[in-house]
């Protein structure tokens, strides 16, 4: 018994940010983020938030997959910007879909986060402990981010994908994941701090923090060992992969990924120039938009790839 994922949607908040339009707020350009990033533009969050993203995209995965909300027996939410520190996002989705049956909690792995959801659900699965579920990736980033730090401001975006999940016979082949805490100060953003006035009257939030350059490489080597070990693991070809579906940071970690696996850059859609960085969002936003344009035919085999802050890697390979 496996994981197969049998439906997707996703859901982009209404407001679109161009990069011109953040060369207003901070001293950038159009030029500097399409060709550094391959970003052109973003949807931040208005009224949205990352329940209310989360709820639609879930709505839509379960259209598609033609399953009902009371058929979850669990839901998983990757995210690292839920709306409440509790009740979880995930609480919070399974009271918006009535899907009593479900148990639901949040993952924090970052831009990992829909990643090591799927793993985990897999782990369910395979244990007997649930049949059908739900997961989730959904950020609100644009809570989090330093407006007038211009080297992060500009990378991310905000959104949520959604994938519903049934233990069958094919499906998830095989998976690799890992975590270099060692090294989680290049990508950050702190949490509360101890506002007790009887401690201290430190009131300052925590934005986030990023050392691109040093993410950057861990990128483009950890993704190109990942999928190795996977494809590795399940005797496949890197040729016999249909598409592989990155964590949408940068065109160029993508392009470097591609060449370091000797694919042609045609295996690798892209969802960055018009969404961003979306955290956990990212990979089940594109795997959506790939389903959505008619892309995978049942019998494809397709690599899912998360990596980001913690730091964090998670990629999957999976039948269609
Ligand atoms: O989702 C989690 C995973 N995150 C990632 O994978 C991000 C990985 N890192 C990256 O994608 C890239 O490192 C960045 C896109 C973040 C930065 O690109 P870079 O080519 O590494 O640029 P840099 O940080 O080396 O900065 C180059 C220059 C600097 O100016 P000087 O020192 O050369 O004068 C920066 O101050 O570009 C400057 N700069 C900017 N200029 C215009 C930084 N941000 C901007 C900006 N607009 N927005």
């Amino acid at each position: 018994m496996t994981s197969r994922i049998i439906g997707t949607g996703s859901c982009l908040p209404e407001t679109v940010v161009t990069n011109d339009d953040l060369s207003a707020i901070v001293d950038t350009s159009d030029e500097w983020i399409s060709s550094r990033t391959g970003i052109r533009e973003r949807r931040l969050a208005k009224e949205e938030t990352t329940t209310s993203l989360s709820l639609e995209a879930a709505k839509r995965a379960l259209a598609d997959a033609g399953v009902s909300s009371k058929e979850l027996d669990l839901i998983v939410v990757g995210t690292l910007t839920g709306d409440y520190i509790t009740p979880s996002a995930a609480c919070e989705v399974q009271a918006g879909l009535g899907a009593v049956n479900a148990t639901a909690f949040d993952i924090n792995a970052a831009c990992s986060g829909f990643m090591f959801g799927l793993h985990m659900v897999n782990a369910y699965i395979r244990a007997g402990m649930c049949r059908t579920a739900l997961v989730i990736g959904a950020e609100t980033l644009s809570r989090i981010l330093d407006w007038s730090d211009r080297s992060t401001c500009v990378l991310f975006g905000d959104g949520a994908g959604a994938a519903v999940v049934q233990a069958q016979e094919r499906g998830l082949i095989a998976f690799d994941q890992g975590s270099d805490g060692e090294r989680g100060a290049c990508l950050a953003c702190r949490g509360r701090t101890n506002n007790n006035p009887l401690v201290q009257t430190d009131k300052t939030y925590g934005y986030v923090q990023m050392d691109g350059q040093e993410v950057y490489k861990f990128a483009v080597t950890t993704v190109p060992q990942s999928i190795r070990r996977v494809l590795e693991n399940a005797g496949t070809e890197a040729e016999d992969v249909s598409y592989y579906l990155l964590h949408q940071a940068n065109l160029r970690i993508i392009q470097s990924v591609a060449k370091r696996l000797k694919l042609e850059p045609e295996r690798f859609p892209v969802s960055l120039d018009h969404c961003g960085n979306i955290s956990a969002a990212s990979v089940p936003i594109l795997l959506d938009e790939v389903n959505r344009k008619g892309m995978l035919h049942r019998g494809d085999k397709i690599v899912l790839s998360g990596f980001g802050g913690g730091l964090t890697w998670g990629t999957s390979l999976l039948e269609w």
